[in-house]
């Protein structure tokens, strides 16, 4: 990150200058918490419902903000500016702050925020939302808390290695053979025209992108459910896809894990994918004026 600047506290500074220490109970217990926001045409995406989830998350752990949630908006921008950010990402992480290595927290402490922001080149995203992926289904391993975006992705990071290892780009979990999400998205699967998502229960995280698609599929009358689906549904879906902040509506095009599967890009997820990016040129015009 030569050259660039970033968050610390709540000043936009030269990188390579950020001190760390290492009895952050960021380092020492992944006690935090973090937004990924994207950036298309200079204008993060859905920068509200990002803070206000983070908002969320902060409240859920008892982690104390700095600042209120129209300052990390300010300062997400102004990360986008000073590093003449066009296509990319902004990362804002806060964690609960320093003190000495205790597993007992005490509240109220001074809580450490950085982040960072990075160009991104949009080509690997289309190619992926042409082409499709390969995802690997495997056991959701984590806790029970999946609704908060903690600094804590273990789990999610471990599969994410196995599906790897198969040649996968996402890894797709199940507890007990109900699927919940992937390592790093959300899952939806299409029945006869319907779609189906998880609901947005503590064994998930209620993406930001899972909510503007489902908000989409009313607008263009598909028929959706926010309710569980068991890997047999997965198997026998007409269609699949995932979505995030960083794969938009991405198609699924192969399974892997016990048993395999190939699927079509079909109808619903191609209208889903030109929704969204309608969405983003929207986000840009508004923000413009
Ligand atoms: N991850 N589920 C999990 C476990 C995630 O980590 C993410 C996003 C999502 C999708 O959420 P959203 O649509 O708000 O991005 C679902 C981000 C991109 C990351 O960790 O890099």
């Amino acid at each position: 990150m030569e050259n660039s600047y970033v968050l610390y506290h709540d000043q936009i500074i030269k990188s390579g200058t950020i001190p760390v220490d290492p009895e952050d109970r960021g380092y020492l217990f992944g006690d935090g918490i973090y937004e990924v926001v994207f950036v298309y045409d200079r204008k993060p995406f859905a920068i509200n419902e990002h803070f206000e989830r983070f908002l969320q998350s902060a409240n859920k752990l008892e982690l104390a903000m700095p600042y209120d949630v129209s300052t990390f908006k300010q300062l997400t921008e102004e990360l986008i500016t000073k590093n003449n950010i066009v296509n990319g990402m902004v990362y804002v992480q806060m964690t609960r702050g320093v003190a000495p290595r205790n597993h007992l927290y005490e509240r109220n402490m001074q809580s450490v925020v950085t982040g960072f922001a990075k160009s991104v080149s949009l080509d690997s995203i289309e190619k992926s939302q042409s082409q499709g992926i390969q995802t690997y289904l495997t056991e959701d391993i984590r806790w029970l808390r999946c609704d908060i975006k903690s600094l804590n992705l273990l789990g999610n990071v471990m599969v994410k290695r196995r599906a790897a290892d198969f040649d996968c780009q996402e890894a797709i979990q199940h507890r007990d053979g109900t699927v919940t999400e992937g390592s790093s998205s959300n899952v939806f699967i299409v029945k006869d025209g319907k779609l189906k998502t998880h609901p947005a229960t503590n064994l998930i995280l209620n993406g930001i992108t899972r909510q503007v698609v489902l908000k989409l599929a009313e607008k263009i009358q598909v028929p959706v459910t926010e309710e569980a689906f068991s890997a047999e549904e997965l198997l026998e879906a007409d269609e699949v896809f995932i979505t995030s902040t960083t794969m938009e509506v991405t198609p699924v095009v192969k399974l892997k894990g016990d048993q395999e599967q190939t699927y079509k890009i079909g109808p619903v997820t191609k209208e889903l994918q030109k929704q969204f990016k309608h969405q983003i040129q929207l986000n840009s015009s508004a923000m413009k004026s």
